[in-house]
């Protein structure tokens, strides 16, 4: 019998060791303490030994039980000590600088707008800018936009209840109402309304239109737009600064076209068309990428400069169609999800 206590012992005492769940631990138990078990039954055997050998027997057997439990115990305790450290993850160090990958990258938005509005600071265009919640003077009328036009409807622009304040936003006259802006083109007239030419300004900024949102529109996107009045500004130093614009963002071989086109604010006025076939993606000849023009006289007017000395270019761009155009997305909703897959990708360089 002490040889099969001990033998039971040495093999319980190795498989405990090995256990590692409670299930395992549960059927260890019965098969060793269990009522049917290995060490109930030489319990049992007690009865048979004869009766001069039965006190160090029974220290034995006691014993032997003692170590058995206590076995038992530590096995259990391992499995919770496992339990608890799968619940905490691995171990950490709270006194030790944070894991994070220290400084993040620019928005591809942010890349873009501001590598246009160093390429213009070089030839002497300054940043202005400009409320995104606009009145209809500053976003339409001063721009000789006539009432009926289909870009004030409000099916296609953001208008807010007449009763809407905002005291930061000057109104022009009292009774007109509060939007947000369609385009930055309202900057241009907040600029001329705050002093006389020369003026030279490059004002990028967040746009808002009543858009349903495809992979091409958003009902919230960005522009860039520039103003230049000078005295005997003509569409030849537009196309100058044009070509020199989209050459130095998307590199050499890019070339620019304007085509005919009508906007309130500009006459003559032209869609900007631009060719990059270098780029990766660009698989048209020719991408729409603006509109521009000559600054039309009524302009001048609605913000008192005197149109027989003055004349002006402007033009405005989505910064969207910029972007993916040079990186080669194909879909604007990319640029508002936040998907640091994406974002990492932008290091910094364009
Ligand atoms: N505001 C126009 C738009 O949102 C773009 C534009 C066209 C801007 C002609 C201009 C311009 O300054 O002269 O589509």
């Amino acid at each position: 019998m002490q040889e099969q206590l001990s033998s039971l012992l040495a093999r319980a005492s190795a498989e405990l060791q090995s256990i590692r769940t409670r299930p395992e631990l549960e059927s260890a138990k019965a098969r060793y303490v269990g009522p049917n078990g290995e060490f109930t039954a030489l319990m049992k055997q007690m009865g048979s030994v004869a009766k001069e050998l039965r006190p160090a027997m029974g220290k034995l057997v006691n014993e032997s039980k003692a170590i058995l439990t206590a076995k038992l115990d530590a096995a259990l305790r391992a499995i919770e000590a496992s339990e608890m450290s799968a619940r905490l993850g691995p171990p950490i160090d709270p006194s030790l600088p944070s894991p994070d990958e220290g400084p993040g990258t620019f928005h591809p938005l942010t890349l873009v707008r501001e590598e246009v509005c160093r390429i213009l600071r070089k030839v002497g265009f300054v940043v202005a800018d400009g409320p995104e919640v606009e009145t209809e003077f500053y976003c339409f009328d001063a721009l000789n936009t006539p009432p009926d036009h289909p870009a004030r409807d409000p099916q296609d622009t953001f208008y807010f209840p007449h009763s809407a304040r905002f005291a930061n936003v000057s109104k022009h006259e009292p009774g007109e109402r509060y939007l947000l802006r369609t385009h930055t083109s309202s900057v241009q007239v907040r600029t001329m309304l705050k002093g006389p030419p020369p003026i030279r300004i490059v004002s990028p900024g967040r746009v808002y239109r009543r858009d349903t949102s495809d992979a091409s529109h958003s009902a919230n996107f960005h522009q860039i737009e520039c103003l230049y009045v000078d005295r005997n500004v003509t569409v030849r130093d537009l196309k100058a600064l044009l070509d020199y614009l989209f050459e130095a963002l998307m590199g050499p071989g890019t070339k620019t076209r304007f085509r005919p086109h009508y906007f309130g604010y500009t006459e003559p006025s032209f869609e900007v068309d631009l060719s990059a076939k270098h780029l990766p993606k660009v698989n048209k000849e020719w991408i729409e990428i603006g509109g521009c023009g000559i600054v039309d006289p009524e302009v001048f007017r609605a913000v008192g400069y005197d149109p027989e000395v003055w004349t002006g270019y402007a033009f405005g761009m989505g910064i969207e169609r910029l972007a993916m155009t040079l990186y080669g997305i194909d879909d604007i909703r990319v640029f508002y999800q936040n998907d640091l897959r994406l974002l990492r990708q932008f290091t910094g360089a364009t």
